[in-house]
């Protein structure tokens, strides 16, 4: 069920810390990223797309809503077990109503890419969070293969788009390291005649490169050699026939970070969470831990659905502090604010460099996660584009501080997660918007052993 939280009564929550060890193993949602696009390409293939460990959360529920306005027959079997029939690219239906994505940016950005290459109109609109956020990043991109946009100030929904035509392929160097923008560009290119061609100056997550090759499509990647980093050339071939797949999705990485970095923090903690997505572009985190001093071990190393899976353990352990360059940002986007939590423990000042991107996600999540600590009476600041975190060096932090979620469910785990391991309890006002990406997360944290109590 899809809910609009905003409507809602809030639902305070608070983690108590103080309670026995965390221990068990689980599986975590499935990944958000590969659960979107599975919908998304099911609906713009010919045949049947059948998708199992589908992420049964709200953002990706507003995707498979918004494939039905468009036309695809999307069906949900057991629990995970997905079927979309498209009408195949280029087929889509003018939806008949505004199309709302709730909270979330990926569906609302790819959409416009699919949208931008298609001759109908449509409107698009969010909740609050997602009215706020930024959409030219997009749209500007877009206009160049004749589509056209009409949104409020800055380009933000609702956003009213005229498809093209006779869409043009794009050729189009992104100014800022965005998985999304990428996606949406790239989509628009799957319906206009020619090369389509994206080049990024830092690497970002490939799971629209990866996915659009399992339903035929054309679709190559360069590395650029420039400035020693590791940007990318893609090129796709415009209007490729696209066949029906079977897609597998991996646990989510960046919601098995929750319970593995609680895990890391409640002293005799030891914790498996099985079938994690493990593709390089999305495990910055892993990485940045075993460099914390984490106990993080992989085990059970296969792929499932062309995708790097494998089991991690994750024992309590004595942090250091940790530098994060910015070359390392686009691998870990989504995992800041729990590694936050995480380097509010460690020994020492870390510093999480070049994180710009984060100001512009469900909350100005740069500011939210130095509110989170700051009030918990974790030392923080915020230099530039810089995240700088003075832990506490073994002894518990302080805590007791009710955390302001913004409509953003990442900043509700990672205070619920550090309010396992303070002096005094947390609370944060809302934990409603944790059903966006990971429905279930109280319980299953409770199943590991935490206290978390309704405030
Ligand atoms: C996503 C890309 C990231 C990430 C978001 C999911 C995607 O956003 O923050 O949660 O699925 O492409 P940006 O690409 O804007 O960094």
């Amino acid at each position: 069920m899809m809910m609009d939280h905003a409507a809602e009564l809030p639902r305070p929550l608070r983690a108590i810390p103080g309670g026995r060890p965390l221990s068990g193993r689980i599986r975590v949602p499935g990944d958000k990223s590969i659960s979107h696009r599975a919908l998304m390409f099911g609906a713009l293939a010919e045949g049947r797309t059948r998708i199992s460990g589908l992420l049964e959360g709200e953002d990706v529920l507003r995707t498979a809503a918004a494939m039905r306005a468009l036309g695809a027959e999307v069906v949900r079997g057991d629990p995970g077990e997905w079927q979309v029939h498209g009408q195949g690219r280029g087929h889509l239906r003018e939806p008949a109503d505004v199309i709302d994505m709730g909270n979330s940016g990926t569906a609302a950005r790819l959409i416009c890419g699919i949208l931008a290459s298609h001759p109908i109109f449509a409107v698009l609109t969010g909740d609050a969070s997602l009215r706020g956020r930024p959409m030219k990043r997009v749209t500007d991109p877009l206009s160049a293969c004749g589509a056209r946009f009409t949104g409020r100030a800055g380009g933000r929904l609702p956003l009213a788009i005229e498809g093209a035509a006779s869409p043009k392929p794009l050729n189009y160097r992104l100014p800022v390291a965005s998985a999304q923008v990428k996606s949406a560009v790239l989509l628009a290119g799957l319906n206009a005649d020619g090369e389509t061609r994206v080049e990024e100056p830092e690497a970002t997550r490939d799971h629209t490169e990866n996915m659009l090759r399992h339903f035929g499509a054309d679709v190559s990647v360069e590395s650029l050699e420039e400035n020693g980093g590791n940007g990318r050339l893609i090129r796709l071939r415009g209007r490729p026939a696209l066949t029906g797949a079977d897609v597998v999705v991996p646990g989510d990485p960046s919601s098995a970070a929750f319970p593995l970095v609680a895990a890391l923090l409640v002293p005799g903690s030891e914790v498996t969470i099985a079938g994690v997505g493990l593709n390089p572009l999305r495990t910055g985190l892993f990485a940045t831990l075993l460099e914390m001093g984490a106990d993080l071990r992989v085990s059970g190393e296969r792929t499932e659905g062309g995708e790097p899976v494998g089991d991690l353990t994750v024992r309590h352990e004595a942090l250091q502090a940790v530098e994060v360059s910015r070359a390392r940002a686009p691998s870990m986007i989504d995992e800041f604010p729990v590694l936050a939590v995480a380097a509010a423990f460690a020994r020492g000042t870390s510093r999480f460099r070049g994180l710009s991107e984060l100001r512009v996600k469900e909350s100005d999540r740069l500011a939210a996660t130095a509110a989170l600590l700051a009030v918990n009476g974790i030392g923080v600041e915020i230099e530039g584009d810089d995240l700088i975190v003075h832990g506490t060096g073994g002894a518990a932090p302080p805590g007791g501080g009710t955390v302001l979620t913004h409509m953003d469910h990442r900043i509700a785990m990672s205070a619920l997660v550090l309010g396992l391991g303070t002096r005094a309890p947390v609370t944060v006002d809302d934990s409603g918007f944790v059903d966006t990406s990971f429905p279930g997360f109280a319980d299953l944290m409770r199943g590991l052993g935490a206290n978390l109590t309704p405030a």
